[in-house]
């Protein structure tokens, strides 16, 4: 079939969703489908949640954009809050995950010029993902994102997660590096989890050194591992962090977040986007952080977590092809032993949705609401679809 959209995306499944309800999708034929993807850990709060629905339709009648040329209380409401549940100081607010690290990646050049370091070092690590943007890209760790968009943004470098040594091999040999940006629980990379000792070294390290510590918590953040932020685990607080996803429960939307050393660096005319924090999308996104806090949903998703990669672990105890289960609340991976793109068809068949990374890693996103008895629907589906692709 001609189509006319530009084929970015491969192997796209035949499929399309008209409706959803909670942890529930239907499709157009009217066959009913459990969520354990959430839009890529974006719904968060489930799909037409009741508040977030009557949030959306009330605002949109008010007022939806009126632009950054002029203060706007639905934006400030928001920014107040955010920080006050990040435990940081300002925000500007994005479009994306791309966009909020965007921010991050340029207010780390202009911390730069502040201690007069001009090629300054960014170090990120290999197997992350960052965004698509020409600077995120190249922030981002891993090669399959970046061929063919060469010259790559330069002065990225990449090493390994959870190597404490190499790490500070690399910081003693260049005396230009100016930030150390990361994720806590790489998603696309796999669902590989940062060490507790490896996260306070770098805490101490970004002291000691004067460096800025970006945490990427666009897909780990809001509520996602059973805290706001994943760095709350950690006890550590980073100098940025990134945050976009299940801000906005679907409406698009990134922030920036920063603190004490990292306040103001952007000052006037140093960045900006027509449709960063309009009301509308600020409204909603304020809606989606009081009902998590009313609802106690940061408490539910860690139980929630516990609960399911506990049955999984149970389900799939026997299987020697199920090489690891790992996550933090409710971002969990499944490593197989081989290739595992070609079970994405049996999702289908079999009513759950979920999608592969690292090539061998189912990666499960359920929505955080979901109740006991959906995540026990999750394990007795999934344990029907990696059985019959196992044995295909
Ligand atoms: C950790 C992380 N950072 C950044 C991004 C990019 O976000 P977006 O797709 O909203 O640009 C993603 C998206 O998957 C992500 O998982």
């Amino acid at each position: 079939m001609a189509s006319y959209i530009m084929p970015t995306y491969f192997n796209q499944l035949p499929v399309m969703f008209e409706h959803g309800k909670g942890a529930w999708l239907w499709d157009t034929e009217g066959k009913q489908y459990l969520d354990a993807l959430s839009g890529i850990a974006v719904c968060s709060l489930g799909h037409a949640h009741p508040r977030i629905t009557k949030k959306i339709a009330e605002q949109a009648a008010k007022l939806i954009h009126s632009s950054n040329t002029f203060l706007n209380k639905q934006q400030i409401d928001l920014a107040e809050k955010l920080c006050k549940i990040a435990g940081m100081d300002q925000v500007y607010f994005a479009n994306s995950g791309a966009e909020a690290n965007e921010a991050a990646i340029k207010m780390s050049r202009l911390y730069a010029k502040k201690k007069n370091i001009v090629n300054p070092t960014v170090i990120t690590l290999k197997n992350s993902f960052h965004g698509r943007t020409m600077a995120t890209l190249s922030a981002t760790g891993a090669e399959r994102i970046q061929i063919g968009f060469e010259p790559l943004v330069s002065h990225f470098v990449h090493l390994d997660m959870n190597d404490l040594a190499g790490l500070k091999a690399y910081l003693k040999q260049d005396q230009n590096v100016i930030a150390i940006m990361f994720e806590l629980v790489q998603g696309d990379g796999g669902i590989s989890i940062a060490d507790p000792e490896y996260v306070k070294s770098i805490r101490e390290l970004c002291d000691r050194l004067d460096l800025l510590m970006i945490v990427d918590e666009v897909q780990t953040g809001i509520g996602r591992t059973g805290e706001w932020f994943c760095y709350q685990h950690y006890d550590v607080l980073p100098d940025i962090v990134t945050s976009a996803k299940a801000l906005g429960n679907g409406l698009p939307v990134g922030a920036c977040l920063a603190r004490a050393k990292a306040n103001n660096l952007f000052g006037p005319g140093k960045h900006g986007t027509t449709f960063g924090g309009t009301h509308l999308v600020c409204a909603v996104s304020l809606e989606v952080l009081n009902t998590m806090e009313e609802e106690g949903i940061l408490a539910h998703a860690d139980k929630m977590g516990r609960y399911l990669q506990s049955k999984l672990r149970q389900a799939f105890a026997d299987n020697p092809h199920v090489v690891e289960i790992r996550g933090k609340g409710l971002m969990i991976g499944i490593e197989l032993d081989r290739q595992a793109m070609g079970i994405m068809p049996l999702t289908l068949k079999h009513g759950l949705l979920f999608n592969i990374v690292a090539n061998k890693v189912i990666r499960l996103l359920p929505p955080l609401i979901i109740s006991e008895q959906e995540a026990d629907e999750i394990v007795k589906r999934l344990k029907l679809i990696v059985d019959e692709f196992l044995a295909s």
